[in-house]
């Protein structure tokens, strides 16, 4: 038997849905939507490529785009504690949305949430 990565676990598709109802939510929220696109297609489109191997799956985003480098490529956005809690709930309610659940999804949230905190370029004073 194939040895099987995250991303193996969760599918194209059930990801696909979750970046894609997670943006929805994004777009809906006060402390969020004013940072980002109004036409979040293209970010949603980067993000589903990000996360296909951020959950081990093929280097789609690094294909395309290079090294993430995510914090560096945040920084021109105000990316603040609330803001980033603000992002966890988004995602966190996309899941439910999706009814990711189990220990997949435990894991998939720790790493976020890791990495939502690593994100924080700004105090909340200054968002
Ligand atoms: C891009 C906000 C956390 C992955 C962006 C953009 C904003 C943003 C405003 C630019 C959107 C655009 O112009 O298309 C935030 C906020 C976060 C957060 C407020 C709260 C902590 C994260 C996390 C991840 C992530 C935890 C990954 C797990 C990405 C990716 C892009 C992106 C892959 C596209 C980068 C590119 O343009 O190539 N984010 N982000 N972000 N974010 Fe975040």
């Amino acid at each position: 038997e194939q040895s099987s990565v995250p991303y193996d676990i969760i599918g194209e598709e059930q990801l696909s849905k979750l970046v894609d109802v997670f943006y929805s939510r994004v777009s809906q929220h006060p402390d969020l939507a004013p940072i980002f696109p109004d036409d979040l297609t293209e970010t949603a489109r980067k993000q589903k490529q990000f996360l296909t191997q951020f959950l081990g799956g093929p280097p789609l985003y690094t294909d395309e785009h290079g090294h993430p480098m995510l914090r560096a490529r945040h920084l021109p956005f105000a990316i603040t504690p609330i803001r980033a809690e603000a992002w966890l709930s988004c995602m966190d309610a996309a899941m439910d949305d999706v009814q990711l659940n189990g220990e997949l999804r435990a894991f998939f949230f720790e790493r976020l949430t890791q990495t939502a905190h690593h994100m924080v370029n700004r105090p909340d004073d200054e968002g």
